[in-house]
């Protein structure tokens, strides 16, 4: 993108550049949030000096070098070694070159007198090519620098002021309010200028929508969703000129590939503290709240810590005055964006939370998949209760994800709960796949961990697999173990057996009857033994409170495709519609 709204910094660094050619030098620093346009500001001044009369050198702090005792230094004067320089500036600075490995080599930090003359020396070797041509010495991102470098340029800053140097300085301030030692001593020196970039407005973004050949009266959509941020700015761009004028009619600019790219390198570029509050925020999802925000991140990290963040996040333009993402996919891209291992402990962390918080199983169970392998004692009753919630609202898949998660991290009873609610779920969606789960259910069941309802359940689905013997067998345990005093079992009982005496001769299978040692049915009309039949088939589902998030018809009409039932229905019109 070309340089938009920056004529007016251009001029100043021009200005000021001139009084340093005149023989007044000094120090600019340019400040601003992440991605503002610091270094791209720099670069185009750079770009607009003269170099055959002005000496220009320049370097990067990188966090890797930020214990590398003056690591800045040294890659400035090996820049400028690697680039064709002035021929009589060049000794002078292959000498300094060569001091200042020297003293990296043996740096004493437990010496102050021999560290402050060597900064003194070093200072006055890089100041001495300013005695022939006028300096310009570059230095981005100082906020990442060794602390000896940090110490010469703050010491070469108030001397620079007798002599053609000009400093101009590249700082971040993720935290508007922090006041780095650079800002401090910048702000109390009379040949030192402060430049505090931010974002663009809409000028600036109205001439940058012209420049793409999109139209201008988008400009204010285009600022309000990327902030005024250059870097996301460019990207929306090249997104909605990627999609085509015609199409992109939204009022939102759509974010694209470009923009995933640019948010990656965005967030890339935040200070840590900075990105762990983003990433926090944006997984709370739709429940984000500073006080749930604050708890998430921990006792160790005040409300203090948290507003700084979020100031700093807004100064980017990543999240509006209110908090909101002004780009809602950005949220996604700011937990995609970390490792899988500290993904999953994020979600963890918020699962536990909200579950601390008393928050619907839904929404917990949504973390606790995301966190993958996690086997606390508490998470599977809550993604049993989240598969009964999404059953309940058609949604089958997510159901049977929760479940089966469940049933693989449960453990001792838990389990056999778990066994039990997949086995519902499956018996819903795709009986058959309920098949390998119904031998340790009657195990349990044997073993007396079964509810009733759920033993009066297997019979029906053993039945259905044409498990006829293993059917009559848990019939059988149920006439042994039901409460003959509860009405209401009694009554499940007993329609249990008219059913399967019904169905009886159609599943008949020699040596297996299932009637054998079942007692007979109590009543005598076909009509009514043919409406217990069906309700038999419909109770094990429909009486059961746990289990009433299932659609009746459909759960009917699966069991009936075991044939017999469907004869009965089929002949008797008053007991199905
Ligand atoms: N005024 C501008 N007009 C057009 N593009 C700009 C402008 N300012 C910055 N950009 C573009 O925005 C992107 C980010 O700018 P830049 O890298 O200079 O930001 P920065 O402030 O140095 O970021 P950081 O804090 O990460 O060092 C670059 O691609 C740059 O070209
Ligand atoms: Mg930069």
């Amino acid at each position: 993108m070309e340089l938009v709204e920056r004529a007016a910094e251009l001029t100043e660094l021009r200005k000021f550049f001139d009084d340093c050619a005149a023989g007044v030098g000094g120090a600019v620093l340019i400040s601003g949030p992440v991605a503002v346009g610091k270094t791209r500001l720099m670069e185009e001044f750079c770009r607009s000096v003269d170099t055959t009369r002005t000496l220009v050198l320049a370097a990067t702090a990188a966090e890797t070098e930020h214990d590398i005792p003056l690591g800045l230094i040294r890659q400035l004067l090996g820049n400028a070694m690697a680039s064709t320089q002035p021929a009589d500036s060049r000794g002078a600075l292959f000498r300094c070159a060569a001091q200042v490995r020297e003293y990296a080599a043996a740096w004493d930090d437990k010496d102050p007198r021999a560290r402050k003359a060597a900064i003194e020396h070093l200072c006055a070797d890089l100041l001495a090519p300013a005695r022939d041509r006028t300096v310009v010495i570059c230095l981005d991102d100082l906020h990442l620098a060794d602390s000896v470098s940090v110490e010469l340029v703050l010491s070469l800053q108030r001397r620079s002021r007798m002599c053609r140097t000009m400093l101009l300085l590249g700082v971040c301030t993720t935290d508007p309010t922090y006041l780095s030692e650079i800002q401090v001593e910048f702000a109390r020196s009379p040949r030192s200028h402060t430049l505090c970039l931010s974002g663009l407005t809409l000028p600036g973004v109205s001439a940058a929508l012209r420049l793409s050949g999109l139209p201008e009266a988008r400009a204010l959509s285009f600022l309000r969703a990327s902030g005024g941020n250059p870097l996301l700015l460019d990207a929306l761009l090249t997104d909605a000129v990627r999609i085509g004028r015609d199409r992109d009619t939204a009022d939102i600019p759509k974010a694209g590939n470009a923009f995933r790219k640019s948010m990656s390198a965005c967030l890339y570029r935040l200070d840590d503290d900075t990105r762990t509050v983003l990433r926090a925020w944006a997984v709370l999802g739709r429940l984000r709240s500073r006080r749930l925000l604050r708890k998430l991140l921990g006792p160790d990290r005040d409300a203090a810590f948290v507003e700084r963040a979020m100031a700093a996040l807004a100064a980017v333009g990543i999240l509006d005055h209110t908090g909101d993402f002004r780009i809602p996919e950005t949220a996604r891209i700011a937990v995609d964006t970390t490792t899988r291992t500290d993904r999953a402990d994020l979600h963890l962390r918020v699962a536990v939370l909200l579950h601390e918080e008393g928050l619907g199983a839904s929404v917990i169970a949504e973390h606790v998949l995301a966190a993958g392998d996690v086997a606390e004692t508490w998470i599977s009753p809550v993604l049993i209760k989240a598969a009964g919630e999404a059953l309940a609202k058609g949604d089958a898949d997510r159901a049977l994800t929760c479940a089966e998660r469940a049933h693989q991290i449960a453990a001792g009873r838990a389990a056999i709960t778990a066994l039990v609610a997949l086995v519902r779920l499956k018996w819903l969606t795709s009986p058959s796949s309920a098949s390998s789960h119904l031998r340790p259910l009657q195990r349990a069941m044997y073993r007396g961990r079964l509810d009733l309802s759920d033993a009066f359940a297997l019979v029906a689905q053993l039945v259905w697999e044409r498990r006829y013997p293993e059917a009559a067998n848990v019939a059988r345990w149920l006439d042994e173990h039901v409460d003959r005093t509860d009405a209401a079992e009694l009554l499940h009982l007993r329609t249990m057996h008219t059913w399967l005496r019904l169905i009886g001769p159609m599943a008949a299978d020699p040596g297996h009857d299932l009637l054998v040692g079942l007692p007979q049915p109590e009543h005598a009309s076909a009509d009514d033994s043919r409406m217990r039949a069906v309700s038999a088939l419909v109770l094990p589902f429909g009486r059961n409170p746990r289990t009433r998030c299932a659609r009746p018809p459909s759960t009917f009409w699966r069991v009936s495709s075991a044939a017999t039932t469907r004869r009965w229905t089929a002949r008797c019109p008053r007991c199905w519609p």
